[in-house]
C-alpha cells in the first residue's frame, strides 16, 4: 500500500433521496486532515472488478472515532476517523457502492488533490453547486463559517438540481450559517430554471458590496456559464472541474484539461494533481468538455 492508501470500513450507507445515498467510512485519524474540494479514490478491496476506484469528494470527515474490533487481511485496527461521501447512482461502479453493507471494506486512496483556497479576510463568499457537486461545496461552507466566524462573513449558497429531489444539504447548510438560494429546472423547488439565472440576478443587485470569491462545482456546463459572469463582475473564481479519472493521481493521464498558459498559449494540466480547483480565469472554458463527462454504462 502506498502511504496515502487505506482500508476503510462501512459505517453506515443510506438513501437519502432517490438517486442519492449518503455513505459513512471508518478510517485512519489522518482523513480528517483534508480540505474542502479534496476527494478519495474508491476501489473494491479485491481489485478486480470493478477495476478502476471511483473519485468521490469529501463531505466531511469528524476525529476521533473509536476505535474498531475489527482486525485481520483488510482490517482496520486503530481507525479513528469517519468520513462521509454522498453519491449519486449512475453507473456500475455507484450501483455497487448503494449494495455495500455496514460492516463491509473498502480501499482508498486519499485525501487527494488541491482543495479549495480559502481567504480569511473578506466579508463575502459566493458558493454555487450544481447537482451531486453540493459536497465540497457543503464542506467548504462549514469551514468558511468556521474560520471566517471573527470576520462576519457572509455565505451565499446556490444550488441548482433538475428538480427538488437533486438539492442536497438544504438544511447542513443553513445550520452551518449559509443563506441558501435554490433552483430547479423542472420548477419543483425555488427558480424555475438555471441556477446560474438566480447567481447573476443576486451579482447585480449586490456587486459592490461583494469583496469575496465564487466557488463552484457541479456539471462542466454550469461551471463554463459561471465563468463570463465572474470575468464581468471582476470576481476570482475557483472552479472544481469535472474528468474521468481512472488513477486519481497522475499515473494516466487520462484526465487533462487544456488552460491558458503564462504567455497565453494552451498548455495542459491533470485534474487530478493540479486540480481539481482551478482559476477559472486560467481555463479554455470553449476547448474543455470532449472527453470529460462519463463513459454511459462503462464496465471498468
Ligand atoms: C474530483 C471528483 C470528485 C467527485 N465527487 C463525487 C461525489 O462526491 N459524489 C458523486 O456522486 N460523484 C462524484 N464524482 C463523480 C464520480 O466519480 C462518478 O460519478 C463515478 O465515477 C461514476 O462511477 P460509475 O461506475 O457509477 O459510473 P460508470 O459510468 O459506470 O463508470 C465510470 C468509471 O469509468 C471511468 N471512466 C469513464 N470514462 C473514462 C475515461 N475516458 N478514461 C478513464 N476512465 C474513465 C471513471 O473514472 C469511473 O471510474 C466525482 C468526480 C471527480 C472527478
Ligand atoms: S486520473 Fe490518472 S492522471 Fe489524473
Amino acid at each position: 500500500m502506498s502511504p496515502s492508501e487505506c482500508h476503510v470500513e462501512v459505517v453506515a450507507n443510506k438513501q437519502i433521496a432517490p438517486e442519492y445515498f449518503s455513505m459513512r467510512l471508518a478510517g485512519p485519524a489522518r482523513l480528517a486532515r483534508f480540505r474542502p474540494g479534496q476527494f478519495l479514490m474508491l476501489g473494491w478491496t479485491d481489485g478486480r472488478d470493478p477495476l478502476l476506484s471511483r473519485a468521490m469528494s469529501i463531505r466531511s470527515a469528524k476525529s476521533p472515532h473509536p476505535p474498531f474490533s475489527k482486525g485481520g487481511n483488510g482490517g482496520i485496527w486503530g481507525a479513528k476517523c469517519e468520513v462521509e461521501i454522498l453519491y449519486k447512482v449512475c453507473g456500475r461502479g455507484t450501483a455497487l457502492l448503494a449494495a455495500m453493507r455496514p460492516g463491509r471494506s473498502l480501499r482508498v486512496v486519499g485525501p487527494l488533490g488541491n482543495g479549495f483556497e480559502i481567504s480569511r479576510n473578506v466579508t463575502s463568499a459566493v458558493l454555487i453547486a450544481g447537482g451531486i457537486g453540493v459536497p465540497p461545496i457543503a464542506a467548504l461552507t462549514e469551514v468558511l463559517a468556521t474560520r471566517c466566524a471573527a470576520h462576519g462573513t457572509k455565505i451565499a449558497v446556490f444550488l441548482g438540481g433538475r428538480s427538488k429531489a437533486d438539492l442536497l444539504c438544504v438544511s447542513d447548510l443553513r445550520r452551518a450559517g449559509a443563506t441558501v438560494r435554490v433552483a430547479t429546472e423542472d420548477g419543483s423547488a425555488g427558480h424555475k430554471g438555471l441556477v446560474t439565472e438566480l447567481l447573476e440576478q443576486y451579482l447585480d443587485a449586490r456587486r459592490s458590496t461583494l469583496d469575496g470569491p465564487l466557488y463552484a462545482c457541479g456539471p462542466h456546463p454550469m461551471l463554463a456559464a459561471i465563468a463570463p459572469i465572474a470575468e464581468r463582475h471582476n470576481m476570482p473564481y475557483q472552479a472544481s472541474m469535472e474528468a474521468n479519472m481512472a488513477c486519481g493521481f497522475g499515473a494516466c493521464m487520462g484526465c487533462v484539461v487544456p488552460i491558458r498558459g503564462n504567455a497565453r498559449e494552451r498548455t495542459y494540466r491533470l485534474v487530478c494533481k493540479d486540480g481539481p480547483i482551478f482559476d477559472g480565469r486560467e481555463i479554455l472554458w470553449d476547448e474543455q468538455g470532449a472527453g470529460v463527462g462519463k463513459m454511459e454504462g462503462s464496465a471498468v
